[in-house]
């Protein structure tokens, strides 16, 4: 791919890049025919070579690292065609050592998971399947907020690109457009009492699907469902990772960022106060009354105010 990025306009012979990357000509043949089945458009036969007919969505580092410099994620992208989960690759590479900042993206999950016993659907170049690595100097308690702050980095990515588009997010982890769900966040950290080890942030984000497995049509939407047009997930993706670059440092750094991630959150969620709701592992049910200072949140029952510590909210 990268070598038909530098030469996107003419025509590579086979054998030029055989000899690039070290390999026969008839496993560049092979590996031409796995790029198109992922979708790129590339001219061209053995003989005469291949050219790229048009740019590939891919999430490739070389489109990302050139636009996230000066953020903590432009330094370590890892791209796969297909996995099993990136929250996954990322705990096993957190254990291993890897850096801060350190990026896991896949075109395609073959286990992508969502919260509890979820699975998250994870069909090729179509959807956003991303987690990332943070070693925070923070205590376990306050990790909700920074998985609230995704929920608004995403919520920002997508204003950004487009701004008729209003997100709606839905505590503590799920953006919302037209009351389905366009995308989910893992949170996943190994942590002590006091102190977190690391966590990793997997985000998942409908893109350009144009159609869902039934069991999700009345429950999930894409963006390009949404609005009528393919998106750029390049374009979306260095958003997201830009913004969420913003949230994560004034986390870390300015002592009054908890307050506007809480207050900008209930701002952008309909369903923070005043919604009739039941939290399914718990049977809490109620009205919402908007998150408390840690950012958990409040539901007034019949048995007075309770705060929900986890679980899935449904609307009601
Ligand atoms: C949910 O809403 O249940 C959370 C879904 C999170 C899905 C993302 S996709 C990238 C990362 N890898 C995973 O296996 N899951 C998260």
């Amino acid at each position: 791919m990268r070598l038909l990025i530098a030469h996107a306009t003419v025509v590579v012979s086979g054998t030029k890049i055989a000899a690039e990357i070290g390999t026969s000509r008839s496993e560049v043949w092979r590996l031409v025919q796995q790029l198109r089945d992922l979708g790129v458009d590339i001219a061209g036969h053995p003989s005469t070579g291949y050219s790229l007919k048009s740019m590939p969505d891919l999430l490739l580092p070389d489109m990302l690292v050139p636009q996230l410099h000066g953020t903590i994620f432009g330094k370590h992208i890892h791209h796969h065609y297909k996995i099993g989960s990136t929250n996954t690759v990322a705990m096993d590479a957190a254990i291993a050592g890897a850096p801060e900042g350190s990026v896991f993206i896949a075109e395609q999950q073959t286990a992508g998971r969502g919260r509890g016993a979820n699975q998250w659907h994870s069909a090729r170049s179509t959807g956003i399947y991303c987690s990332v690595l943070l070693r925070p100097a923070l205590p376990p308690s306050d990790v909700l907020v920074l998985t609230l702050a995704t929920g608004l980095a995403v919520h920002s990515a997508i204003q950004e690109i487009d701004s008729r588009v209003v997100p709606d997010l839905k505590w503590p982890n799920d953006v919302l457009i037209g009351g389905k769900k366009v995308c989910g966040i893992l949170t996943e950290m190994n942590a002590e009492i006091t102190r977190v080890r690391y966590v990793v942030v997997g985000i998942g984000i409908n893109v350009n699907q144009s159609k869902f497995p039934a069991e999700l049509q009345t429950l999930a939407t894409s963006l390009r469902l949404a609005t009528g047009t393919e998106w750029s997930r390049v374009e979306l993706c260095t958003a997201l990772l830009k913004s969420l670059d913003r949230e994560y440092r004034r986390l870390l750094e300015s002592p009054d960022a908890a307050t506007s991630i809480l207050r900008r959150f209930q701002e952008r969620s309909s369903s923070a106060h005043g919604r009739q709701v039941e939290v399914e592992e718990n049977g809490i049910e109620g009205v919402t009354e908007g998150l408390d200072a840690r950012g958990f949140l409040q539901v007034r029952t019949a048995q007075g105010v309770r705060t929900v510590l986890s679980g899935t909210v449904r609307l009601k």
